[in-house]
């Protein structure tokens, strides 16, 4: 089957992309906003983009449920220009589920989903203690990507911080997935365990001779 996205429309677009760009690891976000009131969220839209300097970039798509049509975390983001990205693993998979529920501002997710918010080193957004891995980052961009239903905001973040828990780094500090236990967004309501692993060999180009 061929597709045009711009004719079978946003929906029908958001499916096959969602079914096809996977398995896509989750950035939970915590941020706060200027009174302090914290937030945590789940995007799955998310990736690294450089090590120097350390970045890594997240997509927050429109609402159109909230009078200033921004989800919580975009605002905040906005406000305070920091925020840590968390990273879920299967102890807590549920407790991230809860906090993608679309509360109101006042809600703070870390109560509702009975998670410890403790301070960060460089920024004021707390990280979740029961993330083995966090980064905190300033915020470097944010760039809108297109209006309405679909539409996004890119927010590139400066990663100032790596919060990585000792016992699931080995002695030459490389990450240990078995340990990690880290899960992965599919389409719609499904989600992935990572836990089959297999390594190949990088070639090197031998110019012909
Ligand atoms: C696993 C998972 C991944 C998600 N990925 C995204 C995403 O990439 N972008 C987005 O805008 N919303 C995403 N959501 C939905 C948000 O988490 C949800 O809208 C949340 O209520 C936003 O919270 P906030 O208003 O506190 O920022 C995802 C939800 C789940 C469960």
């Amino acid at each position: 089957m061929e597709f045009n996205p711009f004719e079978i429309g946003q929906p029908e677009t958001y499916k096959l992309m969602t079914g096809c760009i996977v398995p896509r690891p989750i950035a939970w976000v915590s941020t706060q906003n200027r009174a302090g009131q914290h937030n945590l969220a789940p995007f799955s839209f998310f990736t690294g983009i450089s090590s120097n300097p350390p970045s890594l970039c997240f997509a927050v798509t429109f609402t159109p449920f909230h009078p200033t049509k921004k989800k919580d975390t975009l605002r905040n983001i906005l406000e305070l220009g920091e925020f840590v990205v968390n990273i879920v693993t299967e102890k807590t998979v549920l407790a991230m589920n809860e906090t993608a529920t679309d509360f109101p501002e006042a809600i703070d997710e870390f109560r509702v989903a009975e998670l410890t918010p403790i301070p960060s080193k460089v920024v004021k957004p707390p990280r979740v203690a029961e993330s083995p891995v966090c980064f905190e980052c300033k915020l470097h961009t944010t760039v809108p990507i297109g209006e309405g239903p679909g539409s996004a905001t890119l927010i590139i973040g400066l990663i100032q911080h790596i919060f990585v828990q000792d016992d699931i780094l080995n002695e030459r500090n490389y990450v240990d997935l078995q340990k990690l236990q880290p899960i992965g967004r599919l389409a719609g309501k499904e989600f992935c365990h990572l836990n089959d692993f297999f390594a190949l060999e990088r070639k090197t180009y031998q110019p012909p001779s």
